[in-house]
Parts: structure tokens; sequence; C-alpha cells
């Protein structure tokens, strides 16, 4: 979601800029823009579209060259649609003001009649412009940018990350943080602000994470950071570990492509030093010092959204089944506001692979008010959840820059697997039962290179079925997860409809759309209730579907019933999840190239949702 890169130092501010936007493509936006502080004149640059049309008006253009300072916006529409006047950076009537926010402002509405009424002419449809009116509004009476932020951010009601420029203080840039990430990197004479790490770490590793309801005043050479209510807070500067390298394709025509393939890898580093295959034992630092409490929990509930809330539902089967605890699975949007019913002896896992998503820290902050011990599940390292809860563990996949989300998944069930076994041997698992488990657990990265070695098999696949309309996607057990995410990668990026249902549940409505035209992908692993899922693969061959099989590779039964088989190694203890997910991974893929989509930056879609 919208993309912030903000940039004051020595160096020209544009191409750093531009360089930061291109890195936060992934995130999804439709429209984007730059501001540059020349010679104390504000000069504004917006466009719908991508980034390349920004830069194609901007690049080697004398009139945005020899800026002190600058910031750049990618704007994911929530306000007004994605064209160029609501485009960011946002000026006041007098030019002298500009900002860029990520969030939504929610009493925009009633602040702009006010400042209406005051004179201010508004440009755009969009929530953020009310900010910059605002902060002018208040430089009139205030002696600096600083102390005018606070004071009009005291008035707000809302999400923010926000970068402030004033025409008459080209030395100084403001930051400010609600609800919606911001980053400081700290160099030699300059600084970057950004909305993600992606942006800064070329420049330099050194940054400053704001939190909620803090303000920073960013100089060339140093900040000074408070509350919005003007109570100083001293910022520790952090290192951050990623690497360059793991931002870019290297090679792959597509990040997502890229992200598949690195499964086996991302999947053995969550679970490096933590999986004590011979002991049949798991240690996960995180999680030691609450392990009485997920031993003795009455329930564990599990939330998240999209593919985070699939991973959940997977969850829910290890848990229940290995580690023989109650457990609930919940849409951390429909959690929020729904009371819930949680308290004290209830453990609460948020899954997220960007720690930001707006729902799911809401859903967090719910049950920790209700006094719930919560924990994370989370990819990026250092965002926002991870921080509010009281420990859990960062399942290590790496930047996922496709926006359909891949590695984090498979990422995110490895780590529920751990949890699983973790919680099991406390309550007494024997270890030779536990051994089975981690055995299996620890085979699983070459399981999953078995399935990638067959991309090309399922790449044409994808031609044949890549004009279809509809898809359905059927599976029992952990394997029905997978159908809703083999569904829902689908949808995302072909943009061909699909659904997701348990294969027995077809007989309820869903059968009534078999035809000929109806292509059917079934997860039938060879498990204990192979032989039911085999009656509904009748069923649909019955109607004449196209069946699509993912099979065992030991599965002789399956030719006879299946139009298509992909093969799958075995896979015990409801880890076959995370190797059953790989096919349909690439089938998405590879019908998306086929059909000629946005792969990367599907449309409408966001990488991380950070508003409501
Ligand atoms: C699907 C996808 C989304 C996310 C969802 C939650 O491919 O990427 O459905 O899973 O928006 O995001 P996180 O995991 O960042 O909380």
């Amino acid at each position: 979601m919208c993309g912030i890169v903000g940039y004051l130092g020595f160096r020209e501010p544009l191409p750093i800029i531009l360089d930061g936007l291109r890195r936060l493509e992934y995130r999804g936006y439709d429209s984007a823009g730059v501001a540059l502080n020349r010679n104390g004149c504000i000069t504004v640059r917006k466009s719908a579209g991508k980034v390349a049309e920004l830069a194609a008006q901007v690049e080697s253009n004398p009139e945005y060259a020899g800026a002190r300072a600058g910031m750049g916006h990618s704007r994911w529409a929530t306000h007004g649609e994605p064209n160029d006047v609501n485009a960011h950076p946002h000026v006041d009537c007098t030019g002298r003001v500009a900002v860029i926010h990520n969030g939504i402002i929610e009493n925009y509405a009633a602040l702009k009649t006010q400042l209406q009424h005051r004179g201010h002419v508004f440009a755009s449809a969009t929530d953020t412009e009310v900010l910059a009116h605002l902060i002018e509004d208040f430089l009139r009476t205030t002696p600096d940018l600083y102390g005018a932020v606070k004071a009009s951010l005291r008035e707000v009601r809302g999400t923010y990350g926000l970068v402030v420029m004033d025409a008459h203080a080209p030395e100084v840039m403001i930051a400010a943080r609600m609800g919606s990430p911001l980053i400081i990197g700290v160099g030699e004479g300059e600084h970057i602000i950004a909305s993600d790490a992606a942006a800064i770490v070329a420049h330099t590793r050194q940054v400053v994470y704001l939190n909620d309801g803090e303000v920073s005043e960013v100089r060339p050479d140093g900040m000074r950071t408070s509350t919005i209510f003007d109570v100083p807070i001293s910022k520790e500067i952090t290192n951050v570990t990623i690497e360059l390298s793991q931002i870019e394709r290297g090679g792959y025509e597509h990040f997502m492509l890229k992200e598949i393939h690195e499964q086996p890898e991302t999947i053995r580093n969550g679970m490096r030093g933590r999986l004590r295959v011979e002991d049949g034992e798991v240690k996960l630092g995180g999680l030691e010092h609450v392990r009485d409490k997920l031993v003795q929990a009455k329930r564990i509930v599990l939330i998240g959204c999209g593919t985070s809330w699939h991973a959940g539902l997977v969850g829910e089967y290890m848990l229940e089944q290995i580690a023989k605890v109650p457990v609930e699975v919940e849409y951390a949007s429909e959690y929020r506001y729904r009371s819930p019913l949680v308290g004290k002896d209830d453990v609460v896992f948020l899954i997220s692979q960007s720690g930001e998503t707006a729902d799911t820290l809401a859903a967090l902050r719910e049950a920790k008010r209700h006094g719930a011990t919560v924990l994370g599940i989370v990819n990026v390292v250092g965002s926002t959840i991870p921080r509010e809860t009281d420990g859990g563990m960062y399942v290590h996949a790496g930047p996922e820059i496709g926006v359909a989300s891949t590695k984090a998944f498979t990422s995110q069930l490895t780590a529920l697997g751990l949890i699983t076994i973790m919680i099991a041997r406390a309550k007494g698992l024997p270890r030779e039962e536990a051994n089975v488990l981690t055995r299996e657990l620890a085979s699983i990265p070459d399981k999953v290179a078995r399935v990638l070695a067959q991309s090309d098999a399922i790449k044409q696949l994808a031609q044949e079925f890549k004009d279809s309309r509809n898809f359905l996607f059927l599976g029992r057990g952990a394997n029905f997860p997978v159908a809703l995410e083999g569904a829902l990668k689908l949808k995302e990026i072909s943009y061909i409809h699909a659904e997701g249902y348990p294969a027995a549940e077809m007989k309820h409505g869903p059968i009534a759309l078999i035809d000929e035209h109806m292509p059917v992908v079934f997860v039938v692993p060879k498990d204990a209730i192979y032989e039911k899922v085999l009656s509904n693969i009748h069923e649909v061959r019955a109607r004449k579907g196209q069946i699509i099989a993912i099979a065992n590779e030991d599965d002789t039964e399956i030719d006879k019933l299946a139009d298509h088989v992909i093969r799958v190694p075995r896979t015990y203890g409801f880890f076959g999840p995370i190797v059953n997910v790989i096919p349909l991974q690439l089938l998405a893929y590879y019908i998306a190239v086929a059909r000629g989509t946005n792969v990367d930056q599907p449309r409408n879609l966001a990488k991380s949702v950070t508003v409501e």
C-alpha cells in the first residue's frame, strides 16, 4: 500500500527518491508524485500510473535539479479516484507546505469544512490535502514547522505515516507516525525517510523506527523526536539486516517466481537453530518465556487476513490434532468488532507477513485489552505487530516483494508446525513420536524442491487452462485451506474467478456449476480421507468437469480418474499442505503469465494493507 520516500542531505534528492519509489512499487499503487524544495519554493509533479511515467517527466528535467530536499509518494487510492490531482504530494493553497501521507484521516470532512470557512481552497478529493492546509494554518501562529505539525496532528483522528516539507525551511523535514509504518535511515550528513526499509537499505543500514504518536524533526545532520504532545523521546538507532540482493529479482522474470523457488531455502531458514531433529525437540527463543502459558492455555486463537488466515486454518489442524489444544481461527477484520469472548486463559497468535496489517493490529489490541497473551508469527523484522506482542517468532522468509504471498505462507505453516511440536512435547508427547514429526518437518524443503522441479510441466498445463473463466479448488482436512489458498492465488494474479471449498461441500451447491468448461483442482493426497475425496472426483467426472489432481507420487488410482495429475511427495503429520500448495502457486503464476497480467503488482491489490 502507498509508499513514502523523503530525502534530506548533501546529494541530489530526485534520483534517490525515484529509486526508492521503484523499490516500493511492489506494495501496490496507482499514481505517484514528487515534491522538491528548490530556492525556497516547492515544485510538485504528480502522475496517474506507474513510477516510470513520473520519472519520464522529471528525470533530466532541469526544473527538478538542484533541490535541497525532496520527497516522493506512490498512492493506493482510498478517498478520491487515482488521477494526477489526487496523487500526493499535496500542497496548501499558498504552496508553502507539502505533505505525503499513508493512512486515512477519519475526520477530514469536518476539518475541511472548517478550513474552507477560513478561506482555504482545496484542489483534490483526498483526505490528505486537509493536512497541508491545516499545517499552513498553524504556521501562521506557530514559530516553526515542527510545532505546527504537532499542533495539527492533535486535531486529527485517523492513521498516518506522514512527511511534511516547508518551502521556507529547506533544511528540515517532519516525519510523523500513527498506525502506518515510518522508518528514518540515518546516514553521514543525510537522512532518508521511508515507509519500508526496502527504500533505505541501498543507502544506509542504520535506522530509527518511529512509534505511534511520535513526530521527528529531521535535518541533514541530526534529528529530534517527541510525542505529538511535546514529550521528548530519545530514539535508538538499529541495524537493518536485509541485503539488497534479497529485494532484487536475481534473474527471475518476476519476484513471485523467485519467491516460489526460494521456498526450500526459506523453509529451512525458518527451522534453523530451532528444530532438534534427533531429540524430537523444538526450541523457540521468542516463546520460551510464555511456554507455560502455551501449555496451559484453555484455547489458542489464530488470527490473520487473506493468506495468513489460511495459514491459521492449517495451524488449527496441527495444534488440535497433535498438541491437543482447542483452536479457533478468526478473520482479523471481523474479530476486531465483535466484542470477542477472550481472556487471560487464552493465547492469541497474530499471523502476518508484513506485521503491519491494520485489521490484524486492531485484533491484537482488542485481545490484549481483554487480558489474553498475544503472540506474533510475523515475517518482517521490526514491524509493528512484533513490537506490540508479548512474544512470538519471526518466520524468516526474507523480504517478500510479489504482492501475492507465497514463501511467507509456507514459512508461516513451518512456524505453526514448530509451535505445535513444542507444545505437544511439553504436554508429554513421547520422544519417539515427536521424532517422527521433527524428521518429517526436516524433510519438507527437499520435498518442496521435488515439486519445483516439475515447473515446466505445470507451465504447459497453464497454457491449456489460461482461457478458463472459472476454477474450483477442492480439498479436505488440512488440505481444505490449501484449496482456499490455490483459489486466492489464481484470482489475485490472473483475475480468473476461482473458489475454494471443502471437497464434500461441493454437493451442497457448487456442483451446480460443473460442466465441461469447469476446471476442478483436487488436492488429494493419500491420507485417511483419500477414498472420500475420490468419491467427490467421481461426482465431478460424472458431470464432465475437467479434473486436475494434486496427488502423491505413488498414487496409481488417480490416473484413471483425473485428466491431469501433478505429483507431490507423501508427507505426514499435517505438514502436507506446505508441499501441496506449491503446484497451486506455480499453476496460478503460469496462468497469469500466459494471460499477460502484471504478476508482481496485480491491479487493485496492495502488499501491506495498512488501512481498514
Ligand atoms: C494474498 C495476500 C493477502 C495477505 C493479507 C494479509 O496473496 O498477500 O491476502 O495475506 O493481506 O497480509 P499480512 O500477512 O501482511 O498481514
